[in-house]
């Protein structure tokens, strides 16, 4: 299966091959715009998609050699259909389709959460089941319980930021450049986690725009993002700048604050729903502290605990590959009509 991936500002390809069940990634190639966006501060959604056509061709071809394989080789298509950057999807997914059609093989629409999770079962083969995955990630916060195969019932989400765009925003704000997650791990790690109160938010009632789900499961993180706001600001007005002491307290404060919001909302999962595993993907899963208590916790608790390897925690395209193989095996075929969706359920 050759999987593409470019719903944001990743181009990638990636060749996963399937043994009678037993998958293996035979190459997985990124190529990271962060160079490019980290001068805005942020992504640019219209320089995200031109480097997208400037990159794609070349990181498929180079997918294909690091797998010892070509275009002849391969059986199915897997794209990534959303959600994302639609400018940014498109290329993708055009490309796919037009791959689709000339090399005439079948081609398969993916969701790039399902990808996501996907990666824990790439990595850790049949995981037992039911399995309660969170999917951390810079455009979402989202809690699934798996009880089969490729199916994927959400049971919790975030009601406002996900928790990867507060790391990025609370970076922002602490001028540490972008993007913030992996800064804020690393000066985290050298701070005090206790030296700053931070309000941790609960939620307990149902989503007013989705009033059938319990939603006490859901997460919230745009309070926590403007206490740090109030917290620089008061302390800039009364002595200047941060020093970089205290700006390491900030971020070892905020972090206790998100990864504790995250790890009770998956453990109570867990209990309700009888999972046998439990398991954090995306981006934010290649937090070292998130992955630490993650660990401890679950050991403790007695559930076993997944979660990728770091190449396969941040956008790539084996996952989406892995997902493609399991839809491909559930009889999905996407017709040469398939367009890129924005905004995709899961
Ligand atoms: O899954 P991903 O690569 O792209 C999306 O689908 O959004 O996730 C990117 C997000 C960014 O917000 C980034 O700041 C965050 O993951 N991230 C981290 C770490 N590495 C990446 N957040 C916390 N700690 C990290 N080490
Ligand atoms: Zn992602």
């Amino acid at each position: 299966m050759l999987g593409i991936e470019t719903s944001c500002d990743e181009t990638s390809a990636a060749v996963v091959i399937d043994n009678d069940g037993a998958w293996t990634i035979g190459s997985n190639i990124v190529a990271s715009q962060v160079a490019i966006h980290r001068e805005w501060g942020g992504v640019v959604p219209e320089l995200a998609s031109r480097q997208h056509i400037r990159d794609i061709c070349g990181v498929v071809r180079t997918a294909l050699e690091t797998a010892n394989t070509d275009l002849k080789e391969i059986d199915a298509i897997a794209v990534t259909q959303g959600p994302g950057l639609v400018g940014s999807l498109l290329v993708g997914v055009s490309f796919a389709k037009s791959l689709a059609l000339s090399l005439d093989r079948p081609l398969v629409a993916v969701h790039h959460l399902a990808g996501h999770i996907e990666s824990l079962f790439l990595q850790g083969g049949d995981l037992p089941l039911p399995l309660v995955a969170l999917v951390v990630s810079g455009g979402h916060t989202s809690l699934y319980v798996v009880r089969e195969r490729g199916s994927y019932i959400r049971i919790g989400r975030t009601r406002d930021d996900a928790a990867g765009e507060a790391y990025d925003k609370v970076a922002k704000l602490l001028g540490l450049g972008y993007p913030g997650g992996p800064i804020v791990d690393k000066r985290a790690r050298e701070g005090n986690d206790d030296a700053i109160a931070l309000p941790s938010t609960r939620m307990t009632h149902a989503d007013r725009n989705a009033p059938a789900v319990k939603g006490d499961l859901d997460f919230s993180f745009s309070g926590l993002k403007t206490a740090v706001l109030r917290h620089v600001r008061q302390r800039t007005e009364n002595r200047g700048r941060l020093t970089d002491a205290e700006i390491n307290d900030v971020c070892a404060s905020f972090q206790r604050v998100v990864v504790t919001a995250l790890l009770d909302r998956i453990f109570e999962a867990a209990d309700r729903y009888g999972a046998a595993s439990v398991g954090i993907a995306g981006g934010v899963s290649a937090n070292a502290r998130l992955r630490k208590d993650f660990a401890e916790r679950a050991a403790r608790l007695g559930f076993p605990a997944y979660v990728p390897a770091l190449s396969l925690s941040t956008d790539n395209a084996a996952m989406i590959a892995a997902a493609g193989l399991r839809n491909f095996h559930a009889g999905k075929r996407a017709a040469l009509d398939l367009n890129a969706d924005a905004s995709l359920e899961l």
